[in-house]
């Protein structure tokens, strides 16, 4: 049996790696227009961080890392030994903690200065049961901006958020954008406190879990999927009634912003997503159609507590990541079609053999010109040539032939129009590096159309 990819990965084919380096850059445009800047951290990072970071109460924390372990490792743990904590490892099920290690690591915030704004693509790795839109390992961009805790870095965030979903050809009206403020640490213990003597009072309609959740993490029962629980968290208390004067203030100047901004937002009171990081702005950007049940295509908030957790000086942070594969289910629904990723501005034919060097030598130029070129490399025949040219979606093909060749002369065929003209071979290449050198919007039809203007006709 041949080896399959594993359960809950994809392997983007061509096409859609390169949709995948234009949606990187894509967000690199819009977000690099806001001040972030890249910043690359490992896929696997010490267990410890995101039992911190994350939250051990969470799902993804208990539920769904994959623990990273080295051969020797393994061994030892085999052999009954203990594994020291800096080498438990797990993949990382999300970009946030490792982006605010290394900030803390490299005091990327000394006190004092400007925020620092990262932005940051790469798999991530969640052992969820595999279903559409959710898989094990699939593709975030993310966004990270530590050290102003003002709400319109949050507002900011989140109007750059759907400028990026615009940019990439989600259509607005297919999204609707969740609003909720979690609180702080003041006005929060006494909210969870009322949610759980709610989910105590109607412990008989909750599953077992969620009554496991009532004593450890209350408000992960709003994330529960069963119906049942869902149907008695609907009338649970609401944080929106619980914020303290500051958290009310902050979420309020929030949506103010967004309300400036024009940005039509839902305000969901029962939105706390599934990290245990925040604070006070949360939200989320739901697909309304097409997507099924995994239908977040991003989504992120304020964590003021979580640089301290993982060991630094007390600084704010806010940020949000949104789903590649998501993005593109939402794309599809709305009628995307990858375009190829092979585009051929020119297919060099050979009449025979004797030009093979002399044809080798133009596709370099031509390639060297900046122009997409190709070549057979199998000894077929001319015209199987033209039908491979056909394949790639050639724009022209330049047929070299010995006796044209004597003359110094090729014969260029506009492949849209079929016209065919004798052309001077080193006018040829000259021609075509002054096109590439043009500004965009001139190739390849221009080159074709300029081709048709030069020859002698046939
Ligand atoms: P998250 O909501 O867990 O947030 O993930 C962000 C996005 O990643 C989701 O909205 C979804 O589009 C995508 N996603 C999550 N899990 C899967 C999966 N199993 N398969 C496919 N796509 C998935 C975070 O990860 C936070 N780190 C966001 C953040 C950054 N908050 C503050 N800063």
């Amino acid at each position: 049996m041949t080896i399959q990819s594993p359960e809950g990965t994809r392997d983007l084919l061509p096409d859609e790696a390169k949709f995948w380096a234009h949606f990187k850059a894509v967000a690199s445009d819009v977000f690099g227009a806001y001040g972030y800047v890249p910043i690359e951290t490992p896929v696997f990072e010490q267990t410890d961080l995101f039992v911190r970071g994350i939250g051990e109460a969470t799902d993804v924390v208990s539920k769904e890392m994959f623990i990273a372990l080295s051969g020797e490792n393994l061994k030892r743990l085999l052999d009954g030994g203990a594994v020291k904590a800096k080498s438990r490892l797990s993949l990382r099920p999300e970009g946030t903690a490792g982006v605010v290690r290394a900030v803390v690591q490299h005091d990327l915030v000394p006190q004092g200065a400007p925020p620092v704004k990262l932005v940051y693509a790469g798999p991530m790795f969640r052992a969820e049961r595999p279903q559409k839109g959710r898989q094990r390992q699939f593709n975030q961009v993310g966004i990270e901006c530590l050290g102003a805790e003002e709400p319109s870095v949050d507002a900011e965030g989140i109007i750059m958020l759907m400028r990026f979903y615009a940019a990439i050809g989600i259509p607005v009206e297919a999204t609707e954008l969740l609003v909720n403020s979690m609180g702080c640490d003041a006005c929060r213990p006494p909210y969870r406190d009322a949610v759980k003597a709610y989910m105590d009072a109607h412990a008989d309609e909750l599953c077992d879990e969620c009554k496991r959740r009532a004593d450890i993490n209350p408000l992960r029962a709003f994330d529960c999927k069963n119906p049942g629980c869902a149907a008695v968290m609907e009338d649970a208390p609401k944080i929106t009634d619980h914020l303290c004067d500051d958290c009310r203030a902050h979420y309020g100047t929030v949506k103010a912003y967004l309300d400036g901004a024009g940005l039509a937002y839902t305000e969901d009171p029962k939105l706390v997503r599934g990290l245990d990081y925040y604070t006070r702005t949360v939200f989320e950007v739901q697909v309304t159609e097409g997507m099924g049940s995994q239908n977040a295509i991003g989504g992120g908030g304020r964590y003021d507590k979580l640089v301290q957790e993982v060991g630094g000086r007390p600084t704010p942070g806010f940020g949000f990541a949104l789903g590649y594969e998501r993005c593109v289910l939402a794309l599809q629904a709305a009628g995307y079609a990858f375009p190829p990723a092979r585009r051929c501005d020119c297919f060099v034919a050979c009449v025979d053999d004797s030009v093979r060097a002399e044809a080798f030598s133009l596709v370099q130029a031509l390639r060297d010109a900046g122009l997409a070129s190709e070549m057979d490399h199998q000894h077929r025949s001319l015209k199987s040539q033209f039908k491979l040219a056909d394949k790639l979606d050639a724009a022209f093909v330049v047929v070299m032939g010995p006796d044209e060749l004597a003359a110094g002369q090729v014969k260029a065929r506009n492949m849209q129009t079929h016209e065919e003209h004798l052309v001077d071979l080193a006018a040829a290449k000259s021609l075509l590096a002054c096109l590439a050198a043009e500004p965009s919007g001139t190739e390849p039809l221009g080159i074709a159309e300029v081709f048709g203007g030069i020859g002698e006709g046939n």
